[in-house]
């Protein structure tokens, strides 16, 4: 694992976005693997203005998104179709349906995560996937425990984690208890990964993921086991190293 340890937040979200951009631009079909949550806020912001400048283009580019919850529409504001819809797809010239993100309404769970599987190996991989970290090390929604080995399925939500995220809700109790999330196995098939990592809330995880163990009780470990990874932290988010 390569780390860049960068100022702030905004110097994160550059470095990030100038490395998207170049991956976008050096590529025939760009495959792009997207991650939501606040950290990503300002890198998409930065993409959508490399766009305006016509810095980069997105007409060519797939993207596949990590996750989301189970029981939300598309057009519920929690969802993970609509922060990326109101964040990124609108505003730049994604093709629109080459914008996938799992369907947490499917009536088949099960069928829909193999369909998910089946998009991702149809497009030829993922070129380049975004990776945020939870505070107890999980990447996408993939909880501590996960298999190594696991596909894209459905998870019950950790207790932290809904507690992280209820945040966005009116309240801890409209926190879906439930998710679709790429496995594990299916995130580490991506060409390239790029973890963000920002804030001194992260800075536990951060600690633990430089100097830990790679075990199935902290999933993002398992991204030492990868080729290409490169961690873009903040200091804030280092300051217990
Ligand atoms: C969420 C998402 C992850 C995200 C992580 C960190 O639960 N499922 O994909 O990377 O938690 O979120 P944030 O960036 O808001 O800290």
């Amino acid at each position: 694992m390569k780390l860049v340890v960068m100022e702030n937040h905004e110097e994160m979200s550059k470095y990030a976005c100038q490395l998207i951009v170049s991956k976008v631009n050096s590529l025939t079909s760009p495959v792009l693997g997207l991650a939501t949550g606040s950290t990503p806020e300002r890198l998409y912001e930065m993409l959508i203005e490399e766009y305006k400048q016509k810095l980069v283009s997105f007409s060519r580019v797939k993207t596949f998104n990590l996750d989301e919850y189970v029981g939300l529409r598309g057009h519920d504001k929690n969802s993970y179709r609509y922060y990326m819809d109101h964040h990124l797809f609108s505003k730049v010239n994604f093709t629109k349906r080459k914008n996938h993100i799992p369907n947490g309404m499917a009536s088949q769970l099960e069928q829909e995560c193999q369909r998910y599987e089946q998009l991702i190996k149809e497009a030829g991989g993922i070129d380049l996937q975004i990776l945020g970290l939870g505070h107890n090390g999980h990447i996408g929604f993939n909880e501590p425990g996960t298999p190594f080995s696991s596909r894209t399925h459905v998870v019950d939500l950790d207790c932290t984690t809904r507690e992280a995220n209820a945040r966005f809700f009116e309240s801890i109790k409209e926190v879906p208890t439930q998710a679709i999330t790429m496995g594990i196995e299916t995130i580490l098939e991506s060409k390239q990964i790029i973890l963000l990592v920002s804030g001194e809330q992260k800075a536990t995880a951060m600690q633990r993921l430089l100097n830990g163990e790679v075990s199935e009780d902290f999933p993002a470990s398992v991204l030492k086991r990868h080729h290409d990874v490169t961690i873009i932290a903040d200091k804030a988010a280092l300051q217990l190293q």
